[in-house]
């Protein structure tokens, strides 16, 4: 990493230049809504991995493939940025579907959502053994298996539906498909953190910004909150600890992922909101505050620029990204399609920007 660090105290360090980041975990969405957001993800990100979750979900190599040109058709000139294509796992995706996929070159995982979890998961999976030819071929062809790590079962509390996910659904998997490798999706838990950390065999995790800020009082400050609300949801404090010391501890299992996933401002702001967080505008200054505030900005590069592509077996990229330290203020309402996003932290004064 090349740094203007001087001291080991990062409190002092004024300028960070990195080499140029990817996200591990994205939502672009499609048509006018990925012609607003597409812009931000590619002024911070070389790479992104976009996730398949559209209405109808991507399901098909083929799909993958004509929406992968519609990202690219959307990129403003002169902007330089990979889409990464992720197929969405289905009860009916076929080991064939995989092979293909695998020979496309350009599709580099398939998600799981457990159907009913979050946002346009109900054509998802509900039952994992339905998948297992799916799954074994994946294992075959070395296609990293990105899941939603939560289990949907009502009687369990919505705090405790990843822990209990880990039990009841990765463990099982692991042990039936040792060399499948696994990407453990936004993580909130430090009983996460913990299974990655020390579990055997090709097994990552994603970390977004806002896990590393905010913990669950966050959402209930002085009134609902509805934009720190995303799935799975912010926990308490000392899971937010566990994260952050996940993030900075230099084990190449922790890289970055944004989860970045706009919805309109009426649609969070409703009876019954949606989940997601839009931090595609401010991420990478989000996660600098994060290393900084614990004195760890010298791991920020291994996290968000090296680790990601070892696990996928990926360049490093070649560019470079400086961070500043300066006062700036994120603005209240981004245009999104013809209605507008609010961002997180939208009106607050953040302390790091990308120049
Ligand atoms: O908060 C979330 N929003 N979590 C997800 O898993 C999906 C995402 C979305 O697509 O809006
Ligand atoms: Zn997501």
């Amino acid at each position: 990493m090349q740094c203007a660090m001087t001291t080991n105290s990062t409190s002092s360090i004024n300028s960070l230049t990195i080499t140029r980041p990817d996200d591990w975990h994205l939502h672009l969405r499609d048509a006018e809504v990925l012609a607003s957001v597409l812009p931000h993800t590619a002024k911070q990100f070389a790479r992104a991995i976009v996730m398949p979750n559209l209405k109808p979900p991507v399901t098909t190599t083929a799909q993958a493939l004509a929406y992968r040109e519609r990202i690219l058709a959307a990129l403003p000139d002169g902007m330089q940025f990979e889409p990464l294509m992720t197929l969405y796992l289905t009860n009916n995706t076929t080991p064939d579907e995989i092979r293909r996929a695998k020979a496309s070159g350009l599709i580099h995982a398939v998600k799981l959502y457990p159907a009913g979890a979050t946002t346009n998961s109900d054509a998802g999976v509900t039952d994992l053994r339905l998948c297992y030819p799916t799954l074994e071929a994946m294992q075959e062809c070395g296609m990293p298996f990105l899941v939603h790590g939560e289990v949907t079962d009502p009687s369990i509390d919505l705090f405790d539906r990843e822990a209990v996910f880990i039990e009841r659904v990765m463990q099982p998997l692991r042990a039936d498909m040792p060399e499948l490798k696994v990407v453990f999706e936004h993580i909130t838990t430090s009983q996460a953190a913990d299974y990655v950390r020390t579990a055997s065999g090709p097994i990552a995790a994603t970390i977004t910004a806002h896990h590393l800020l905010y913990n669950r009082n966050d959402i209930f400050k002085g009134g609902i909150r509805p934009h720190y609300y995303c799935l799975p949801v912010l926990k308490r404090e000392t899971h937010r600890q566990a994260l952050l010391a996940a993030a900075i501890s230099g084990s190449p299992r922790f890289f970055l992922g944004t989860d970045s996933a706009p919805h309109a401002k009426g649609a969070k702001e409703a009876a019954c909101g949606c989940a997601g967080c839009y931090t595609a505008l401010h991420a990478m200054e989000l996660y600098a505050q994060a290393f900084d505030q614990a004195g760890a900005l010298d791991k920020l590069n291994d996290f968000a620029s090296v680790f990601g592509p070892a696990f996928y077996q990926l360049p490093v990229n070649s560019g470079m990204l400086t961070l500043e330290r300066t006062s700036w203020t994120m603005p209240a309402e981004l245009a999104l399609a013809n209605e507008t996003v609010v961002p997180l932290n939208a009106g607050e004064t953040l302390q790091w920007k990308v120049i």
